[in-house]
């Protein structure tokens, strides 16, 4: 709780230029989801100091010793990966398309071919195509292109006011005055373990940034229009308006389970928050990392290089004896009064089409969710 926040008004946005010429040696890429969303982060500044696709001593050494090549903290390689086929080597930039519209122009300086199964080992801990994030990792291209990124319209995944870049989200902060914030990261239909979080951490914080991801999930997972839809609903009905700020995070998941809960927390950082929410197998995905190992991965790191401290949190659960939610630091009982709260759980029981109970979610996130499931 020692942190305090330093507001910083530098706005690490891009600035907009104008698109040049046309060379022969330009192409045209249509981008997949996963890289509008990427280009959408290096855009905002919510990546910094990250600013454009790294090159291969970035990327070689992001994936050996989670730094950048000078030293800086990074967990996960943020490259732009394409098909070498679709490359010729006279290439000399590449015109970042979305839907047809002309979005960025990356200068390339550089290309190599990435040991992507070293980079899964690495990374994710496995190179199993089972995990989501890899198989992600493997179909997006076997050469990696870097350079000089200029941006000529900013990529925009979300529309409505819960988008904020980081500068809008500090200003935001500062405007109410919250010395402290702490961040929520989630990809997962609401729970009333979710809220449990949220509002031990609202006990102890000026301000919670509610910021759930919206870019590309696996197929799986709610959309990203029903995520915030329920989270709006839940705001309205139980949360107290003033202390809680809802915002969007543009990033597309990747499943890296304790990796991505750094690349997570230190993106926060840009957005503000001074804290950041670490629970059970944060990021996480089927049974591919322990259900601390994220915040095992925090354990060694130096928390002033970090610059933002972890709150973590066990495994909570709804106890029926004590009729609330609650974990294994403050609940006596055992397990078989316990039900366990996972998105995993929340989805299964909408598939098979049953209402979810009061002790899951809140009633008016349960109609929305049994709405959409519908
Ligand atoms: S995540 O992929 O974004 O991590 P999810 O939206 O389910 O998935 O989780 C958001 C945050 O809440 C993460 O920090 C996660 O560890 C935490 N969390 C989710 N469910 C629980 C739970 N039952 N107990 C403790 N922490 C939880």
């Amino acid at each position: 709780m020692s942190r305090a926040l330093i507001t910083s008004q530098v706005d690490r946005s891009a600035t907009l230029e104008p698109a040049g010429e046309i060379g022969p040696d330009s192409l045209a890429v249509e981008c997949s989801a996963r890289q509008l969303a990427d280009l959408e982060m290096l855009a905002t500044g919510a990546y910094a100091p990250v600013m454009t696709f790294m090159g291969q001593d970035d990327w070689r050494s992001c994936v050996e010793s989670m730094r950048l090549a000078d030293g800086t903290l990074w967990p996960i390689p943020i490259t732009l990966q394409l098909s070498a086929s679709a490359v010729p080597a006279s290439t000399s930039e590449i015109r970042l398309m979305s839907h047809g519209r002309h979005i960025a122009t990356l200068a390339v300086s550089e290309r190599f071919t990435p040991d992507l199964h070293r980079e899964a080992e690495m990374v994710y801990a496995t190179s199993s195509r089972e995990h989501p994030g890899v198989a992600a990792l493997y179909e997006a291209g076997d050469l990696v292109v870097s350079g000089r990124l200029s941006f000529h319209a900013l990529p925009r995944s979300f529309a409505g006011p819960e988008y904020l870049t980081p500068f809008e989200t500090r200003l935001a902060v500062e405007q109410r005055g919250w010395r402290t914030v702490v961040g929520f990261q989630t990809r997962n239909p609401v729970h009333r373990a979710h809220e449990y979080l949220h509002k031990v951490a609202l006990e102890l914080f000026d301000g919670l940034l509610l910021h759930p991801l919206v870019g590309e999930t696996k197929s799986d997972d709610i959309s990203a229009e029903v995520r915030m839809r329920v989270y709006k609903a839940l705001l309205d009905n139980y949360y107290p308006q003033e202390r809680v700020l809802l915002a969007v995070y543009p990033a597309a998941m990747r499943y890296a389970g304790p990796r991505e809960a750094l690349l997570h927390a230190l993106s926060r950082k840009n957005y503000g928050c001074t804290h950041f929410i670490v629970g059970r197998d944060h990021a996480g995905v089927g049974d591919f990392y322990g259900t601390y190992a994220a915040q095992e991965l925090f354990d060694k790191i130096d928390p002033d290089e970090l610059g933002i401290d972890i709150i973590r949190f066990e495994h909570s659960f709804y106890c029926t004896r004590c009729e609330h939610v609650a974990s294994k630091r403050t609940c006596p009982h055992d397990s078989s009064q316990h039900l366990a709260l996972s998105g995993t759980k929340v989805r299964s029981l909408l598939v098979e089409g049953e209402t979810l109970p009061a002790e899951f979610s809140r009633p008016e996130v349960a109609a929305i969710l049994a709405e959409e499931y519908r």
